[in-house]
């Protein structure tokens, strides 16, 4: 097997690499001055298992096409089977038509990922319908990560689950969480409503699978008037100055290393090493 790291992902595929001790090369990738994107594998891919490492963000359409060309050339080069490691998988969160005439863009990529790919493994993936994929996808549990985590940092904090869809996390790590009612009305904007019962003086952990542009936590702290707050992801997407933004609110951002930032404090790739091994490639 050898693990190919693409331009989002390659500190965490080396250290995927490392854990299992295979071997790794880069993809090489330019990118003409019209915008054309040109990848190329240094190494012989003949009749080896080839995995791709590669995040969805930063620059998700960029990403995608990268990932599309590495993984047909690795076919073409004689690759035995062609696996996606996506820590982050994005175009999860539209997988019914909504609006008349809009894209179902969760089918389309899952389409295009399952034509190209024998298998995906992603890390907890924003996603409701796997069967939109063909191909096997495999989800890295990191619920006993994070609880180890939160024991050694947070032992006696209140966890939050952010909204409903944070739940399935959220309840596999803590048993007495409170779960936000949570509706979003645009991209930037969400509303909260109910009344929760929160133990006074404690130290608060608010957990979501995603921060994209902060505004999911900064309404749950400003909505619960919390002080003693800290918040935790899976994936630290952060658009624009939403991680500094949000550093105004909470004492402490912590996510895991699925994209790489400053708050990326958890490691995920002992994980997803694990997994490779467990599944037959
Ligand atoms: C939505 O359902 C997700 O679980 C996250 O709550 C969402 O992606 C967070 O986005 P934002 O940081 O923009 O509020």
């Amino acid at each position: 097997m050898i693990i190919v790291g693409c331009s989002n992902s390659k500190h965490l595929a080396k250290s995927i690499a490392k854990k299992l001790n295979f071997s790794y090369q880069d993809l090489n990738l330019d990118i003409a001055p019209d915008g054309e994107l040109h990848v190329r594998f240094d190494d012989d891919l003949k009749d080896k298992s080839v995995v791709l490492v590669q995040s969805f963000y930063p620059h998700p359409n960029h990403s995608l096409m990268e990932l599309l060309f590495a993984a047909s050339t690795a076919r073409d080069l004689g690759a035995r089977k062609v696996i996606l490691v996506a820590p982050y998988l994005a175009y999860l969160k539209e997988d019914k038509r909504v609006i008349k005439g809009e894209c179902v863009s969760t089918r389309v990529v899952s389409e295009l990922l399952s034509k190209n790919f024998d298998a995906v493994v992603t890390v907890e993936p924003h996603l409701h319908d796997s069967q939109l994929f063909t191909i096997p996808i495999y989800n890295v549990d990191i619920s006993e990560l994070l609880k180890d985590y939160i024991k050694k940092n947070f032992k006696d904090a209140v966890i939050i689950g952010a909204d409903n869809e944070s739940s399935k996390l959220v309840n596999r790590i803590s048993f007495n969480s409170i779960i936000l009612d949570k509706k979003r009305k645009d991209a930037f904007n969400v509303s909260l409503k109910g009344n929760y019962n929160l133990p006074e003086g404690k130290e608060v952990l608010i957990v979501d699978d995603i921060i994209s542009t902060g505004s999911s936590m900064i309404e749950a702290i400003k909505f619960l008037k919390l002080k003693k707050v800290n918040c935790l992801a899976v994936h630290g997407v952060f658009i624009g100055g939403a991680l500094r933004e949000l550093e105004k609110y909470a004492n402490k951002i912590i996510t895991t290393n699925t994209i790489s930032n400053e708050s990326s404090e958890i490691d995920v790739s002992n994980l997803i090493a694990k997994k490779l091994l467990e599944i037959k490639l």
